[in-house]
């Protein structure tokens, strides 16, 4: 069973992805932790990308947009054969902080053809549950900078509200897309997704 976590940066994905790992293990639940980009051999040069993208020295900002979603792309294929099917082979919950929605979702917010992206993405396959966390712009900054000393390219005001608005159109891209308030506190938050999360293991 796959569980994605989506939402724009600042949104608390990971901060939830831990807690819901502590929440589930807590159960008895074998629980597999992993995220995309990965560090991995492709998501290595994923990171690599994402400081230096906004550098001026980078010409052709577009191809490299478009560069950039190949490699999230077999950075993904890595990624599902070589460690969450494994995984859910062992009868693991893996829980993936973002998956192939934030490929989408980024690529079109940068002016990538929506059809193409798509079409990429279309031999992997939908997770069992995503749950989007869906905040304020304003707060995922306020998050961010509390977090952060580096700012990756993607991580300002203006493109947090794209991301978002694109999220909010894209709910139904996944079947159980679950959109969750991130506002309120973590504590909160967590409730709100153990509550999905609950009902979704007893239907399993
Ligand atoms: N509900 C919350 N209330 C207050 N602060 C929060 C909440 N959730 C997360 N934070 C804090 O906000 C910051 C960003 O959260 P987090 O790193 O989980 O976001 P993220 O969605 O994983 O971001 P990114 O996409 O950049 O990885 C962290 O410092 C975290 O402790
Ligand atoms: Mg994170």
């Amino acid at each position: 069973m796959l569980i994605v976590f989506e939402g724009v940066d600042g949104a608390g994905k990971t901060t939830q992805a831990r807690m819901l790992v502590s929440y589930l293990r807590s159960k008895g639940i074998k629980v597999a932790l992993t995220k995309e980009p990965t560090h991995d051999l492709i998501g290595s040069i994923i990171h690599k990308a994402l400081y230096s993208l906004g550098r001026p020295l980078v010409k052709n900002k577009q191809a490299n947009l478009r560069a950039l979603q190949l490699l999230f792309v077999a950075d993904r294929a890595m990624h599902l054969y070589n460690y969450i099917m494994p995984k859910e082979k062992q009868n693991y919950v893996v829980i993936s902080d973002r998956y192939l929605l934030s490929t989408i979702i980024y690529g079109i917010a940068s002016g990538i053809n929506k059809r193409w992206l798509i079409e990429l993405n279309k031999y992997f396959p939908d997770p069992d549950l995503t749950i989007l966390i869906d905040v304020r712009p304003e707060r995922a900054v306020q998050r961010l900078n509390k977090r952060d000393v580096t700012t990756e390219y993607f991580e300002n005001l203006p493109f947090i509200r794209k991301t978002k608005r694109i999220y909010l159109q894209m709910r139904s891209f996944h079947k159980n897309c679950y959109v969750v308030d991130g506002d309120p506190d973590k504590k909160h938050v967590a409730e709100q997704i153990r509550r999905i999360v609950d009902s979704k293991l007893k239907r399993r």
